[in-house]
C-alpha cells in the first residue's frame, strides 16, 4: 500500500514511557472522511494470535496518554502492524489520530488480548465471520493467517456497511490474499468475501441478519447448507454492540455455544467500539 501524504512537516516525535511501547508510522490511507488504515513498525519484542486487539494511543497534554482499543489487521507473522480506524468527530483520540503521517510516533500497549482467535473456536466446516463498519479489522487479520485455511474448509468474510466508501478493502481484498504466497493458493479456493451496503444502491443491500433468513448468503459462491448448522459452522462476530448482541442470541437460539480462550465454543464475538 502507498503512503498518502497530503503535507510535508517534520515527523512528530512522542516521550517514552514505561507503560507503553513507541512505534513509528510507516504509511497511512484516508479511505472517506470516516474511516482510515494505518500500519505502523512492528517492535521485535511484540507477539499477538491474529485476531487479537492491542491499545494505540498519543500523549495528552498534562495528562496520561489517551489510549483506545484497536483490533490488529495484520496476521501474525507480518512486519508491521495496522490498523483500520473511524474518525469520530471531537474523539478524543481518533480527532488527533487522523492526523498522523509516516515518521511520527504513536503509542502501543504491550499486551494483546481477545477472543477474536483460533483458539476460542472448535474446528469446523465453514468459518463465518460476520463484521459491521471497523468491525473488519480482526477478520483482515484472520483471512491472511495459514491457520484459518487449515481449520476450515470454507471462509467467508461477511462485511456490511452504511455506504458503498465505508466498504474499506474492497478492491483490493482479493488481492492482498493472492499477493501473499503463504495463503494464496488456499485462498483462491476457500475464501469468501460477502460486502453489503445498506444505505446506498449496491448488488446486496440488506443487513447480514436478513441475508442468513432468506439463505442468500448460502447461495454462489458459498457451498453447502443453505443455513447456518451449528454442527460444521462456526461464527466470528465483530461490530456493533446491538449487532453482537441480536446475533448471540439468533445463534445460540440455533444450538450454538459461545467459546471463550479457556473453553473453545462454537461462535465467538467482540463489540468493535463501545457505545
Ligand atoms: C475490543 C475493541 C476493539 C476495537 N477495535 C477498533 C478498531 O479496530 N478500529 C476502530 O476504529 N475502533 C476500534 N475500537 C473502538 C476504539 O477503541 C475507539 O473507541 C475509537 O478509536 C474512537 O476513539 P475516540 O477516542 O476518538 O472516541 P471514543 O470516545 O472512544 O468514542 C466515541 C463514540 O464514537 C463511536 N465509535 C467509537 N469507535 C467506533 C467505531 N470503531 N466504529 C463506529 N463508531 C465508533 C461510539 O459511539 C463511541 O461512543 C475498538 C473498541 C474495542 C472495545
Ligand atoms: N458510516 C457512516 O457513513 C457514518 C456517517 C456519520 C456518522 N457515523 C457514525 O459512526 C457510528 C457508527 O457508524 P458505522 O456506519 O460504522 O456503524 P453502524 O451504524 O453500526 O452501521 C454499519 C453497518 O451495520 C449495520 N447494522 C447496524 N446495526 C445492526 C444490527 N443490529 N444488526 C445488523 N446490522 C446492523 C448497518 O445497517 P443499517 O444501515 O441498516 O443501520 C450498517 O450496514 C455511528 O455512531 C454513526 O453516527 C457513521
Amino acid at each position: 500500500m502507498t503512503a498518502e501524504t497530503l503535507e510535508t512537516r517534520a515527523p512528530v516525535l512522542i516521550p517514552e514511557t514505561p507503560a507503553f511501547l513507541n512505534a513509528k508510522v510507516l504509511w497511512v490511507r484516508h479511505w472517506n472522511e470516516h474511516l482510515f488504515s494505518f500500519a505502523i513498525e512492528r517492535p521485535s519484542t511484540f507477539r499477538f494470535r491474529s485476531g487479537e486487539f492491542v491499545m494505540i494511543g498519543l500523549p495528552q497534554e498534562g495528562g496520561k496518554p489517551i489510549m483506545r482499543a484497536y483490533s490488529i489487521a495484520s496476521p501474525h507473522y507480518s512486519e508491521e502492524l495496522e490498523f483500520l480506524s473511524i474518525k469520530v468527530e471531537d474523539g478524543p483520540l481518533t480527532s488527533k489520530l487522523q492526523l498522523i503521517q509516516p515518521g511520527d510516533e504513536v503509542y502501543l500497549g504491550k499486551k494483546p488480548t481477545g477472543t477474536l482467535v483460533l483458539d476460542a473456536l472448535l474446528p469446523g466446516k465453514r468459518l463465518f465471520m460476520f463484521s459491521t463498519g471497523t468491525g473488519l479489522a480482526p477478520f483482515l487479520s484472520l483471512m491472511r493467517d495459514p491457520d484459518v485455511y487449515s481449520a476450515y474448509e470454507q471462509v467467508i468474510v461477511v462485511h456490511s456497511v452504511r455506504r458503498v466508501s465505508d466498504l474499506a478493502y474492497h478492491d483490493e481484498m482479493v488481492a492482498l490474499l493472492a499477493e501473499d504466497p503463504l495463503i494464496a493458493e488456499e485462498a483462491a479456493t476457500q475464501f469468501h468475501y460477502i460486502p453489503t451496503v445498506t444505505r446506498e444502491p449496491f448488488r446486496t443491500t440488506r443487513r447480514i441478519g436478513a441475508l442468513i433468513e432468506d439463505a442468500s448468503l448460502f447461495g454462489h459462491p458459498v457451498r453447502g447448507d443453505q443455513k447456518l448448522n451449528p454442527e460444521t459452522d462456526r461464527a466470528m462476530l465483530c461490530g456493533s454492540t446491538e449487532m453482537i448482541k441480536e446475533f448471540a442470541v439468533m445463534l445460540e437460539a440455533q444450538g450454538f455455544e459461545e467459546g471463550a480462550n479457556s473453553k473453545p465454543g462454537t461462535f465467538v464475538i467482540e463489540r468493535a467500539f463501545v457505545g
